[in-house]
C-alpha cells in the first residue's frame, strides 16, 4: 500500500467538522461525517442470504461514459457475493468492458447475451459463465450486442426482451446486476424494464450532474409506461478525490440535489481499480485489504439495507 493510500485507508476522509443540518445555528457538530457531508448512520452488517431466492434486479445506469458503472458492477457484485449472495452480472454494453474486466475475451465468445435476445434456440445456462469469484456468474457481451439495438426495434414487446431472458434464472440468484451501456437507447430501456431498482454512479467532478435530469426522465417514463415497480435505489459517488476541495464541492451539490438518495459510501479514486480490471479481477480479490475493497463492501451493506429481503 502506498503512503498516500495508507493516509486514506480509513473508510472515510478526515472529519469535515461541518454543521449538521439539525444543529442549532452556530453549533458545530463534532460528530462523524462521511464525505457526503451528512452524519454517518450505523450501517449494519449484511444479513444472511434469504433461503428462497427471487433475485432483485438492479440496473447500473448513467448515459455518461467513464463514471464507474462497470467498476461498480464488478466490485459491488463481488462484495455481495462475499456476503453469501448468489450474484449474476449481466454485461449489457456492446463494448464488453464488464466481460473484459472479469478476464473474459469478448472476441472469442461463441455465445453472448446477444444470442439470447435474438435467438430463441439458445439456453441461458449455456451462455452464463462462472467467474473466479465464488458465487458470482457472468452473462457476457461483445460487439454483437450493438446490432441488437437496431434489430430489436422490429420485435414484438421489444422493451421486454431482456426481462424474458432473465426471468428464467431469477430463482437461481439473489442479486442480478446489469451493467448498462452509456446511452439511453433501447438496450438501456430493456434493462430498466426488467429492473426492480436503479443505481446511478456519478463521478465526483464538475459535469457530474449534466444529463442526470434526462436519465431521471427516462426512468420516470419507463416507470409510468412499462414497469411501475421501478425505483431509484441510490446515487453512488465514484472516483472521489478526498484531497481536492473540488470533489467536496461537487459532493455538496449532489447531496443538495438528491438528499438521502445519495449513498453514504463514497468510492475514492485510486489506481487500484484500473489495475484490478486489467488483471481481470474484482478489487476484493486483487487487493482484498485495500480501502477500495472496503468501500465496495460497505456499499454492499448499504444496498442490502435498502433492499430488504435481497
Ligand atoms: N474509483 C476509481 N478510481 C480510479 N479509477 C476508477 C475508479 N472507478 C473507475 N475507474 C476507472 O475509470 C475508468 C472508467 O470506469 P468504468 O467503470 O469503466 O466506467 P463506465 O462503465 O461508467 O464507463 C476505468 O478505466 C476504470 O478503471
Ligand atoms: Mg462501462
Amino acid at each position: 500500500m502506498s503512503s498516500v493510500e495508507e493516509m486514506q485507508s480509513g473508510l472515510f476522509g478526515p472529519d469535515r467538522s461541518r454543521q449538521s443540518a439539525g444543529a442549532d445555528a452556530g453549533e458545530v457538530d463534532a460528530g462523524e461525517y462521511g464525505p457526503t457531508g451528512r452524519p454517518l448512520p450505523d450501517i449494519p452488517p449484511a444479513p444472511p442470504a434469504p433461503e428462497n431466492t427471487h433475485a432483485v434486479i438492479i440496473a447500473m445506469c448513467n448515459q455518461k461514459g467513464g463514471v464507474g458503472k462497470t467498476t461498480t458492477t464488478i466490485n459491488l457484485g463481488a462484495a455481495l457475493a462475499e456476503t453469501g449472495r448468489a450474484v449474476l452480472l449481466v454485461d449489457f454494453d456492446p463494448q464488453g468492458s464488464l466481460s473484459v474486466g472479469l478476464g473474459v475475451n469478448p472476441h472469442t465468445l461463441d455465445r453472448s447475451v446477444y444470442n439470447l435476445l435474438l435467438g430463441r434456440e439458445v439456453a441461458i445456462e449455456d451462455v452464463i459463465q462462472a467467474t473466479a469469484t465464488p458465487g458470482m456468474d457472468l452473462l457476457p457481451a461483445n460487439i454483437d450486442l450493438s446490432a441488437a439495438e437496431v434489430q430489436l426495434v422490429s420485435e414484438v414487446a421489444r422493451e421486454h426482451t431482456l426481462k424474458r431472458v432473465l426471468d428464467k434464472v431469477r430463482h437461481v440468484y439473489d442479486v442480478i446486476l446489469i451493467d448498462c451501456a452509456p446511452s439511453l437507447g433501447l438496450l438501456t430501456v430493456n434493462a430498466l424494464t426488467c429492473a426492480d431498482r436503479v443505481i446511478i454512479p456519478l463521478e465526483a467532478e464538475f459535469f457530474a450532474l449534466r444529463g442526470v435530469a434526462l436519465l431521471e426522465d427516462t426512468i420516470a417514463k419507463v416507470r409510468e409506461r412499462i414497469n411501475p415497480d421501478l425505483e431509484l435505489l441510490g446515487i453512488v459517488a465514484t472516483r472521489f478525490d478526498t484531497r481536492t476541495l473540488h470533489s467536496r464541492e461537487v459532493m455538496d451539490r449532489v447531496v443538495e440535489r438528491f438528499g438521502d438518495r445519495v449513498f453514504h459510501t463514497v468510492i475514492r479514486r485510486t489506481v487500484r481499480f484500473p489495475e484490478a480490471s486489467a488483471a481481470g479481477e474484482p478489487i476484493t480479490a486483487y487487493a482484498p485489504d485495500s480501502a477500495g475493497a472496503e468501500q465496495y463492501r460497505l456499499l454492499a451493506r448499504e444496498v442490502l439495507l435498502r433492499c430488504p429481503g435481497a
